[in-house]
């Protein structure tokens, strides 16, 4: 393997909605620890625009929207700009040059395997017939993305496992066909099971924009105060106030697991020490959802009021959002385009690169 003496991060969002409280947990809080860890040397973050268009070919202003949405929402959990670098995927040619290439080295057949392209074609309900070419062959692009940048870590859950997997078998084959130019990468997964992944408000497993059950980054207190109060699934059986209650499979729990610390119970609710102490008294009966519930409010604004302060600050800086992105996107082209001239070479593509083919050409025709 081309070995990389720096550590590169590269991460990405499809630009299809705003971010929510899944994307928090699951990968921007991390992301932001990673970035003011100092202990990368570059990093990356790619609005995946390109791979949105893969399942919404007919719908590029829903993209084009969101691309500032997307912005605002990594500016405003801390991404700094001047560390993570923010990069628009279509706007940088080495990536649908390295996709095409890396077609070559991978088959259909194993394409067809890949778990996370198969979930996602049942979800958006695509069949063999409806499948587009560019949907089922996104994690040949992503591996472009992520080669692109010679990235060793990508931080990410563990859904995009079979991604990570993908992309190191394109770049063995690629190093074994061409030459050591490629660095395999690895995957960096978040390191609390538990926060893995957040359910959505109503309970389902997962918090998704299609499902309407999100709780946005960019919600005002209002917003938020209604999805809690009127629409957080608790417990359907607690229906008394002295009734016994359940905390598994309860979103309010589930949340608090997720987002409250004992600070938070001396400041809002001190009837408790912990969490512990309130979940036995739920479960033991005689504390009410609506109590619970308030205190769920105090416990997340904690994290989304300074998120959406912060993102105040930028919507009245649009011009330098659109900066940021044009300034990020100019330095990925810039250090994609040395990767792709690296691997043109090998794969012996790279006919005008300094004119010593035509030596070759004169002996191969004039001897
Ligand atoms: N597939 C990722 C998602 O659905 C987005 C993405 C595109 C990505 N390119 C990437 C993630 C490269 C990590 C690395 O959110």
């Amino acid at each position: 393997m081309a070995e990389s003496k720096q550590k590169i991060i590269l991460t990405g969002d499809r630009p299809t909605g705003r971010l929510h409280l899944g994307h928090y947990v699951g990968s921007l809080r991390r992301r932001v620890e990673l970035q003011n860890s100092g202990e990368y040397d570059k990093i990356y973050i790619l609005v995946a625009d390109d791979q949105a268009l893969t399942d919404n070919a007919d719908n590029p202003d829903k993209i084009r929207d969101n691309m500032i949405q997307v912005a605002l929402d990594y500016l405003s959990v801390g991404i700094d700009p001047e560390i993570s670098n923010i990069c628009v995927q279509s706007q940088i040619p080495a990536l649908h040059a390295l996709t095409f290439y890396y077609m070559n080295l991978v088959t259909t057949a194993r394409l067809s395997r890949n778990p996370t392209v198969k979930a996602e074609m049942a979800q958006k309900g695509f069949d063999q017939e409806g499948l587009p070419a560019g949907f089922f062959t996104y994690p040949v692009s992503q591996t472009a993305d992520i080669t692109a940048f010679k990235a060793t870590t990508v931080p990410a859950g563990e859904d995009q496992e079979p991604m990570l997997e993908q992309a190191r078998e394109i770049v063995r084959k690629f190093n074994q066909t061409y030459g050591d130019v490629l660095v395999e990468p690895q995957i960096l997964l978040p390191d609390v099971k538990a926060q893995l992944r957040l359910p959505g408000i109503d309970g389902q497993a997962k918090m998704s924009k299609s499902l309407g059950n999100c709780i946005y980054l960019s919600d005002t207190p209002a917003e938020v105060k209604e999805k809690i109060m009127k629409r957080t699934y608790t417990d359907p059986t607690h229906l008394k106030i002295e009734d016994p209650g359940h905390v598994e499979g309860n979103i309010v729990f589930t949340y608090l697991d997720a987002f409250a610390n004992d600070d938070m119970f001396a400041e809002y609710l001190p009837d408790y020490k912990n969490l512990d102490e309130m979940k036995e008294h739920y479960q033991r009966g005689g504390l009410g959802d609506v109590k619970c519930k308030k205190f769920l409010i105090k416990v997340l604004e904690e994290t989304l009021s300074p998120i959406r302060a912060r993102r105040a600050e930028w919507a009245k800086r649009i011009p330098d959002v659109y900066d940021i992105l044009k300034t990020g996107t100019e330095r990925a082209v810039e250090e994609t385009n040395k990767t792709l001239e690296e691997v043109r070479s090998a794969m012996r593509i790279d006919y005008f690169k300094d004119g010593s083919i035509i030596d070759q050409w004169e002996k191969i025709i004039n001897g």
